[in-house]
């Protein structure tokens, strides 16, 4: 089987949203892993923090795979967030996936075949390459237009210090020229067998050419000897991405759209074995991501069983759960156990605990999130909403922020006040408050058997005589 590995340029969109964490740009540890108090977005939780800046130097090293470690504790104590912290640190090559337990049972695949995927999205192949390459000095490009302004045709002349050649350009290339805006005086790599141009930079002899400079200019030497030129270049990807590209009855769109369907375990067996023969040609490596698990209680104890043998497979990522469970019921069976996870499970997974927060950590970290959505707050704001902080969730009080700030706007302030977050603490309910009304008004909703009792006093009445 012949088994391809051309990447896929990744659609990257420019939106970027205020999500739940997007305050946190890594770990905030110092050069020797050690936390600081308040550093990349990231406040206290220094013994977790601490943990994980050494599962981070594991993975960096890349020597460990299938191990897994479990981050435990309760509710809104940045356990997501110190996931979210260690994939930033994490570098351009390691993959990392993020799934909810949940999930696995909402995808339109098996559970098994869901994992499986994840599994394998967050291993990485380093693939070395030997490309041929054009290299050189663009001398003059001259496009000729034809009279209906349709196909394209042109002359591209381009040097090295020793020799100077012309290039015929098709439409294709012309336009690839005109997106890159190269022009005279560039240093241009074609990469012969995609086309693909990239501009290196500008050639020093034209570094007085102020019109052509922009801020960003780099000015590099013009290439000496052949334009024609072979390097080895390296491309990441990862062993998912090899699977889609390879399933024929996928193909390149599936990585685009997302549904990539079910994959056949031969197609697997195929690539893992031509895989494990490029590393021995030593044509490829293999670089152990992380996959993370969020909410991993959620899973079933087939899940369970499927995890612990993935962590025994040759190829295995670093899997690194969380938890919010004590001592729970496994899913899918009646016996209990800590974090409702299975015993195997857990004997072989290292253990970071979270701790609740002090209240001069949750200011803070509001602090830092009315910073992210750009919301002034008063001090007397900040110290309402620490203290509702402490009494509810860090991520109840940081959902007021914005709303406290509709109601800012509302009345034609910039900034937050008091009395704002005063009134969308009594608009929006946290979960204590809702709970308790749901008690105190149970009749009004419907029950676990479908019941519900639209006319509460007739209700009221019929319990009497009962
Ligand atoms: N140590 C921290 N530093 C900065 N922000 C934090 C920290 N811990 C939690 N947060 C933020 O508080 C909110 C709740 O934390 P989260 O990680 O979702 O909690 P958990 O996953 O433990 O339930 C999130 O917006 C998160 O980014
Ligand atoms: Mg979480």
């Amino acid at each position: 089987m012949n088994v391809s590995t051309t990447s896929v340029e990744s659609l990257s969109s420019d939106l970027s949203l205020i999500s739940a964490h997007s305050h946190i740009s890594g770990l905030g540890l110092d050069d020797n892993l050690q936390p600081r108090a308040n550093s990349q977005g990231m406040v206290g939780q220094l013994k977790a923090r601490r943990a994980a800046g050494i599962i981070l130097k594991m993975i960096q090293q890349g020597k460990i795979a299938g191990r897994a470690a479990l981050i435990a504790g309760p509710p809104s104590t940045g356990k997501t967030a110190i996931a979210m912290g260690l994939s930033q640190s994490l570098g351009d090559d390691v993959p990392f996936t993020s799934i909810a337990g949940s999930e696995i049972f909402s995808l339109e695949l098996s559970k098994t075949e869901a994992l499986t995927q994840a599994f394998r999205k967050s291993i990485g192949i380093k693939i070395k390459e030997e490309t041929e390459l054009i290299e050189g000095e663009v001398v003059e490009i001259q496009i000729d237009r034809s009279v209906t302004g349709g196909h394209k045709q042109g002359k591209l002349t381009i040097k090295t210090t020793d020799m100077e050649t012309i290039y015929e350009l098709g439409n294709k290339m012309i336009e690839s020229l005109q997106r890159e805006k190269i022009i005279a005086g560039d240093i241009i790599s074609i990469d012969k067998a995609s086309g693909k141009i990239s501009k290196l930079g500008r050639s020093f002899t034209r570094a007085r050419d102020y019109d052509a400079m922009g801020p960003e200019t780099k000015f590099v030497q013009c290439p000496e000897g052949e334009l024609q030129v072979r390097k080895e270049v390296v491309h990441t990807v990862s062993l998912h991405e090899i699977d889609v590209i390879n399933s024929r009855s996928q193909g390149f769109l599936a990585l685009f759209s997302g549904d990539t369907g079910e994959i056949r375990a031969e197609v697997r067996d195929q690539i893992n074995t031509k895989v494990a023969e490029w590393k021995e040609e030593g044509k490829a490596e293999i670089c152990p991501g992380v996959l993370f698990i969020d909410e991993v209680h959620m899973l079933d104890i087939e899940c369970f069983s499927y995890l612990n043998r993935a962590l025994e497979d040759e190829f295995s990522p670093i899997v690194i759960m969380a938890t919010n469970r004590g001592i729970s019921k496994i899913r899918g069976t009646s016996y209990k156990s800590p974090h409702g996870l299975p015993m195997d499970l857990l004997d072989r997974s290292i253990i970071i605990r979270t701790e609740c927060y002090s209240s001069l950590d949750i200011q803070q970290i509001l602090s830092i999130r009315s910073k992210e959505e750009e919301v002034d707050l008063t001090e007397d704001a900040l110290a309402l909403l620490t203290k509702i902080g402490t009494e509810t969730s860090i991520r109840y009080a940081s959902n007021l922020i914005s709303v406290s700030n509709q109601i800012a706007i509302k009345r034609r302030s910039n900034t937050v006040g008091i009395e704002d977050i005063k009134k969308s603490y009594i608009l929006f309910l946290d979960s204590d408050r809702s709970v308790q009304f749901l008690e105190d008004n149970r009749l009004q909703y419907i029950d676990d058997q479908g019941n519900v009792n639209l006319n509460v006093d007739v209700v009221a009445d019929k319990m009497d005589t009962d």
